[in-house]
């Protein structure tokens, strides 16, 4: 039977870093679904359509460090709003939600669109300054000159696209359980997605 945890929210929530700990507690696969429009995004910068290179994106295409790049997220957040490139990238999502043995997705229409049936819903977010301070950080340490105030414009300019787009905007599902990551350690953010499924594991097995 399949079992299927949906983690959505705002950019450098702490979600992907939730979703690996989850992910690897459970034995389940995780699929990074901003890396399928970061993959488009790169696809489109390089000169592509942006429904042809959805249409034909491969597994494969989901590896490159490349896809981590600012440019590459304010491409991937431009083709998101697009309703033709989201509908070729659902086949996908759904089918990796549904593989045997469970899967950990992370995104931002997870619980709302792909998913609506998903077993455990979470919704990641944490204060537009916390996440700013966190991603800066992430960016210093790989070398990058950029500035703090850059950083909280980017994250900002990305939250106003992803919320306020027609199609699947970013919002928690009504069932979703929320976890704000503002004042948590990493170590008590994943502990908290955890009791979550397990509580929903031990429902499922009365
Ligand atoms: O999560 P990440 O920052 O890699 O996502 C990059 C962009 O892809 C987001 O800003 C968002 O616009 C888009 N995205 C989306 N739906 C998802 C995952 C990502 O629209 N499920």
């Amino acid at each position: 039977m399949s079992f299927t945890v949906a983690i959505d929210g705002p950019a450098a929530a702490g979600k992907g870093t939730i979703s690996k700990a989850v992910a690897a507690h459970f034995g389940f696969a995780h699929l990074d679904t901003g890396l399928l429009y970061r993959a488009v995004g790169a696809g489109v910068l390089a000169g592509g359509d942006p429904v042809a290179v959805a249409q034909a994106l491969d597994p494969s295409d989901l590896e490159s460090d490349a896809l981590r790049s600012a440019e590459v997220a304010e491409a991937a957040s431009r083709v998101a709003t697009n309703a033709a490139v989201r509908d070729a990238l659902t086949a996908f999502q759904r089918g990796f939600a549904a593989r045997k043995g469970g899967a950990v997705l992370d995104g931002r229409d997870i619980g709302t669109v792909i998913c609506p049936a998903a077993q455990v819903k979470l919704f990641v977010t944490a204060s537009a300054a916390c996440r700013a301070e966190r991603r800066f950080k992430e960016l210093q340490a790989k070398g990058s000159d950029t500035t703090l105030e850059d950083v909280l414009a980017d994250v900002l300019a990305r939250d106003a696209r992803d919320a306020s787009r027609s199609v699947a905007p970013l919002a928690a599902a009504a069932d979703a359980v929320l976890i704000d990551t503002s004042e948590l350690s990493i170590a008590q953010a994943v502990a908290q997605a955890i009791a979550v499924i397990e509580n929903v594991q031990k429902s499922l097995q009365d």
